[in-house]
């Protein structure tokens, strides 16, 4: 993961906040960089304890590229990741004259929603949300949190309105999923899906169940 690196095509943007589902977000990582795709990464310091608590220690932000290969194999070296820090307005991902082709706040916790859909830009990940919006490119939010008050629902349509994927973390069981990776396989084949990016993370639906996943 290095601080600057060199781009030949236009970077995606992932951001990891503080709502449950850091596997949701290391899968996503994961298929965008087999792609060979730039990825820009931030997360908030609640996606950072989020990573920690719910994969351990090794898959803290600074441990993250040996995580990614370790749990998903080498192909993840296919890309390239540049992390930017949350509090950093002055990183690429801030300007629209950046050459960003799509964010992804996976996942996304009810406060970043609530930042995103009134527009705030108090930190990095709000701000680049912003930005997406305004210059109309893929924004994928990945909310998570049930139940929903009638705030946090008013805050997807306000985000959905202007230009927002709304895409839930919530995985579908037609493709028989066995683990946990099967469902993260899921979610971020969606996710892939909404940016615009071919992938065979899970089974199309063919009208009917395939016994056998
Ligand atoms: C272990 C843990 C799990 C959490 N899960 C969620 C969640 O699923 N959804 C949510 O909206 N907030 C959740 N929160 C609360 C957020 O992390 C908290 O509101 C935080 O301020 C979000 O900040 P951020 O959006 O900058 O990451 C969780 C907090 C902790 C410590």
């Amino acid at each position: 993961m290095s601080s600057e690196a060199p781009r030949t095509q236009p970077s995606v943007a992932v951001a990891i906040t503080g709502a449950s589902g850091a596997l949701y977000a290391t899968r996503t990582l994961a298929a965008l960089l087999e792609r060979g795709h730039q990825v820009e990464l931030v997360v908030s310091d609640y996606g950072r304890r989020l990573l920690r608590d719910e994969l351990g220690e090794t898959a803290s932000v600074d441990r993250l590229v040996p995580f990614l290969v370790d749990r998903y194999g080498p192909g993840v070296k296919a890309g390239q990741m540049t992390l930017h820090s949350n509090r950093d307005l002055g990183a690429t991902l801030a300007s629209g004259s950046h050459s960003c082709c799509g964010l992804v706040i996976v996942p996304c916790s009810m406060k970043t929603l609530a930042g995103v859909a009134h527009g705030l830009s108090r930190n990095l990940v709000e701000r680049a949300a912003d930005v997406m919006l305004k210059e109309r490119r893929p924004l994928v939010i990945v909310p998570r949190e049930t139940p929903m008050s009638l705030m946090q629902l008013k805050n997807m349509v306000l985000c959905a309105e202007a230009g927002a994927t709304v895409l839930p973390a919530m995985p579908a069981f037609y493709q028989q999923p066995r683990t946990l990776d099967d469902l993260a396989d899921f979610i971020a084949g969606k996710i892939l899906g909404a940016l615009g990016i071919q992938h065979e993370l899970y089974p199309v639906w063919t009208g009917r169940v395939t016994q056998g996943g």
